[in-house]
């Protein structure tokens, strides 16, 4: 299996993930036919700790070391800001290597240029971390979606102020409160300011419009608002009137041209972004094959943004190999037995409508460890003595809720079972 030696500029939240996946692997190696090993990664100071699954050694404080080490075949950036970034990225495409980064501000100050330069190197600059963290969008657009026109995307791409409205909107919290929770979550830029006055999702906007309609806008040509000014009245009566507040940026094809904007929105209570919360991300593409395409996940934090690191720097390894990668599943499961699912049940039976059915049947479920939710008599039929019985359950297994069900379809009592619909498991508290 090739070993491919990765080079980090930053090792701050984003690295600091980057650098724990590598390192436990959990079968990434297999999965993709190559091995990833980190040798060196560049900070501000070597000596504060971290949480990095790195040896001290590795750590520099001069970042030339990282972009010049001939041994280094892919450079991540992940310190963020336009400089030194733009200098080091550059110099890393000189040096014939691959890049890789999740910093939005410099790609969409710099992109023009930094892509040109990997292109003159025949090298690759990839930066799918940019926009919504580990929500696939711009390998989406690009790939996926090339046959299309893309004629509008709207999207909540900043997952701090996203959680900071759902908090005032949900909770009535203050502003302050939950932006320090959003930084001790590692969603929150190093400035927050660049979340709550909209610099980050004007940054994502332009590079989605560079993507999507080739139109390279200059950042201060672009509409941006932020957060600041959004109170918790302005919640309570865009509820009456049937909406919710979202900082939405758009890249729209107009009449008169392509319309970037970034700011507040009122959106109907009932459309998809009304109900992405927290730090979800969500991006609303149309084109005029696909029609509306919603992609949700999640749009900052760690883990997510080195999914999407990670998956770019695997995309430039294994285009580069040249051994053929590992079979897609290489790490085998056995196929589960369906009598080991577990969920929660919903139970409907016509049953006898006199006293003592219910004991009976509560009877049979908890024989079989199946624990009653709740329980409600629907229907009643009196002519012939019968109702309707719905049963919810707390989550069980579906072997004993299969030896439940015939005992149930056994007892007297019980005309007929006359369905069980498992119920669909959003939750792991379920
Ligand atoms: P961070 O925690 O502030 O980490 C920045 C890292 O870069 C730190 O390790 C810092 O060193 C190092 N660094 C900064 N300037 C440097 C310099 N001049 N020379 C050497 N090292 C330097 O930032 P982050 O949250 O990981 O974000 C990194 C990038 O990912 C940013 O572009 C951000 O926009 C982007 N991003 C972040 C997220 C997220 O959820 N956090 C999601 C998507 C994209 P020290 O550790 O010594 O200070
Ligand atoms: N600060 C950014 C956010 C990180 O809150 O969405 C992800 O780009």
């Amino acid at each position: 299996m090739r070993t491919v030696k990765i080079g980090l500029l930053g090792l701050g939240v984003v690295g600091s993930a980057v650098s724990r996946a590598i390192s436990s692997d959990r079968g990434m190696a297999d999965r993709s036919g190559v091995k990833l090993e980190v040798s060196k990664a560049a900070v501000r100071d070597v000596s504060k700790p971290r949480d990095a699954s790195l040896p001290q050694s590795a750590l520099t404080s001069n970042p030339q070391d990282v972009v010049s080490d001939p041994d280094i075949e892919i450079v991540i950036e992940v310190m963020g800001g336009e400089n030194p970034a733009f200098e080091l990225i550059t110099s890393a495409l000189e040096s014939g290597k691959h890049v890789v980064t999740a910093n939005k501000e410099v790609l969409a100050k710099r992109g023009g240029e930094l892509l040109a330069t990997a292109q003159q190197q025949g090298t690759q600059l990839l930066y799918e971390a940019s926009v919504g963290g580990g929500i696939p969008v711009l390998d989406a657009i690009e790939n996926d979606l090339a046959a299309n026109q893309i004629n509008s995307i709207r999207a909540i791409i900043n997952g701090t102020t996203n959680y900071i409205l759902t908090r005032m909107s949900s909770e009535g919290a203050a502003y302050a409160d939950v932006l320090a929770d959003a930084q001790r979550l590692g969603y929150a830029e190093a400035d927050p300011t660049a979340d709550v006055d909209g610099f980050d999702a004007l940054y994502k906007i332009v590079i989605l419009g560079q993507l999507a309609f080739g139109v390279s806008a200059p950042v201060d040509a672009v509409y941006r608002e932020g957060i600041r000014k959004v109170d918790a009245k302005d919640f309570r009566y865009a509820d009456e009137l049937g909406f919710t507040i979202k900082l939405i940026g758009a890249a729209q094809r107009t009449a008169d041209g392509l319309m970037l904007r970034v700011h507040p929105s009122l959106v109907p209570v009932g459309v998809p972004m009304a109900s992405v919360s927290g730090a979800l991300n969500m991006v609303e593409i149309e084109g005029d094959l696909v029609g509306a395409l919603w992609l949700q996940g999640p749009g900052a934090g760690p883990e997510p943004t080195a999914s999407a690191v990670l998956g770019d720097v695997l995309s430039v390894a294994r285009s580069t190999a040249d051994t053929a990668p590992a079979t897609a599943g290489a790490a085998e499961l056995e196929l589960a037995e369906m009598g080991s699912h577990r969920c929660r049940y919903y139970i409907r039976m016509t049953a006898a409508d006199r006293s003592g059915v219910l004991a009976q049947v509560a009877q049979v479920l908890g024989d079989a460890d199946i624990s009653i939710r709740s329980v409600i008599q629907m229907d009643t039929n009196e002519s012939e003595g019968v109702a309707d019985l719905v049963i919810m359950t707390h989550s069980a297994l579906e072997a004993n809720m299969q030896e439940a069900a015939d005992r149930l379809s056994g007892l007297d009592v019980v005309v007929e079972l006359d369905n069980l619909i498992r119920v669909e498991s959003y939750d792991h508290a379920d």
